[in-house]
């Protein structure tokens, strides 16, 4: 083996089977599930102004003041790796001005997202989301189904024990005399904080509740929490919000100190914590975002969503002992007895691929015995045997791999005799 000149940046992968079919699997369910809640796929692009994040996720933020990657162009523009799709999205319902539309606009994305983290377990630089966004409903109702089919994903993926975590960021009118209130409690345990904490308590107080220091934890126990000082607006809906998922299913556990890195953030506020993964556990996370579509310049419409950790579930799959996809096997493996006759066994080869068999030979000139044992390797079903005799008979050598019995199988009889031996349906029109 050789050292290669080249790998992969820190905190990206190559992803390479089975975990390509895994993700693939996370991807299809969750597409299926996506389209009978009535979603559309929306595809944004991967980098933006750098100005729309900032506007969006907020510039106090880790993910804006410490995490974005940002280029500029000739013009002298600064641009941004989107370290979400949140703000693309409501980019672009904006710029089509898709607001028009009857209400709610329901739209998903999924792709890479790229964020100059600190890579570990479940943290990456490069990593994917589903990303699902709810437009034009201000309507607890609403807020309930969007985290009902939250679950309803991982649920079909097989995922099981996930902690539903909920809390209330409340809205512009009950935060800001809760902020007053947290920054005195803040100022006063100030000494024991960590020195981001310190910094938070200037810039963006609230976000001391994503620390992971155990001071800092220790001590934001006694902090005032913002569900105890909602406005009545904000708590009603809250409460609502509980009663609709009472009668959808999903449980929920309401955790106060649940407030997300995300600025954009009003009301509703909720994640997906898996048992078996470590430090990185939130596969799954969102809210809603009453103000952003008129932060980024549009109308008053409010909106709210989720966004699963596509890398992250599928580690909590893989831990959790769900391959996601069926072991691959290969249709037929064709063998040829003799060098000159490779034209008609790859003419064979494809005519038995575009009926929709999944089909492979040799390239490499190898001995029967090799490509024999190719065939097992590729979990072949059915091997075919091509050599001068069976050429010069008009028939065809036929093995069933799983019972070692072979037979001779006439050239036109070969189609109905895969048919039937594989258990498919006969493919309308062409026949080799
Ligand atoms: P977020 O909480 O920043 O929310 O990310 C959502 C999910 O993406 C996380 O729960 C996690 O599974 C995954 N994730 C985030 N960062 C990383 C990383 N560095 N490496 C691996 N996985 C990661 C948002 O992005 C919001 N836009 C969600 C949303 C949509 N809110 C409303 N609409």
């Amino acid at each position: 083996m050789v050292e290669p000149k080249y790998v992969a940046p820190t905190g990206t992968s190559d992803i390479l089977s089975p975990e390509v079919e895994r993700r693939n699997c996370i991807v299809d369910k969750a597409r299926r599930l996506l389209g009978l809640y009535c979603y559309q796929e929306m595809i944004v692009p991967t980098f933006e102004h750098t100005e729309l994040f900032v506007r969006g996720i907020g510039e106090a933020t880790d993910i804006v003041s410490k995490e974005m990657y940002t280029f500029g162009d000739q013009k002298g523009s600064s641009f941004a790796l989107r370290p979400e799709a949140t703000s693309g999205i409501v980019r672009a319902f904006i710029e089509h001005s898709l607001y028009t539309k009857s209400m709610p606009q329901k739209y998903f994305c999924i792709g890479p997202m790229f964020r100059k983290e600190k890579p570990q377990a479940g943290r990456y630089r490069e990593f994917y989301q589903i990303d699902v966004e709810l437009l034009g409903a201000e309507q607890p109702s609403a807020d309930a189904e969007v985290i009902a089919l939250l679950m309803h994903i991982f649920q079909d993926l097989g995922l099981k024990n996930l902690t539903l975590k909920l809390n209330s960021m409340g809205c512009r009118i009950c935060r800001a005399p809760y902020r007053e209130e947290l920054v005195g409690y803040l100022r006063k345990v100030e000494k024991g904080l960590c020195r981001n904490c310190r910094e938070r308590i200037k810039k963006n107080p609230l976000r001391v509740f994503d620390c992971k220091v155990e001071g800092c934890r220790h001590l934001l126990r006694e902090a005032p929490e913002l569900i105890s000082v909602l406005c009545a607006q904000c708590q009603e809906h809250f409460e609502e919000v509980k009663k609709y998922l009472g009668v959808m299913g999903p449980d929920y556990e309401l955790d106060p100190k649940v407030v997300r890195g995300l600025d954009y953030y009003t009301r509703s506020v909720f994640e997906v914590v898996s048992p078996s993964l470590g430090a990185q556990n939130v596969i799954g996370a969102g809210g809603r975002y009453d103000y952003l579509v008129e932060d980024c310049g549009g109308p008053p419409i409010a909106g709210l969503g989720f966004a699963i950790g596509i890398d992250r579930t599928s580690l909590a799959m893989k831990r959790s002992g769900l391959k996601g996809y069926e072991d691959k096997s290969l249709d037929l493996f064709i063998i040829t007895t003799s060098h000159h006759l490779r034209f008609e066994t790859i003419k064979r080869l494809d005519i038995l691929r575009h009926q929709g068999f999944s089909a492979e030979m040799d390239h490499l000139s190898r001995s029967m015995k090799a490509q024999m044992r190719l065939a097992d390797k590729l979990r072949a079903k059915i091997v075919i045997f091509i050599g001068e005799d069976e050429i010069r008979k008009g028939v065809l050598g036929v093995r069933d791999m799983a019972t070692s019995s072979q037979e001779e199988v006439p050239f036109e009889d070969l189609l109905d005799y895969l048919y039937q031996k594989l258990g498919r349906k006969e493919k309308w029109g062409a026949r080799g």
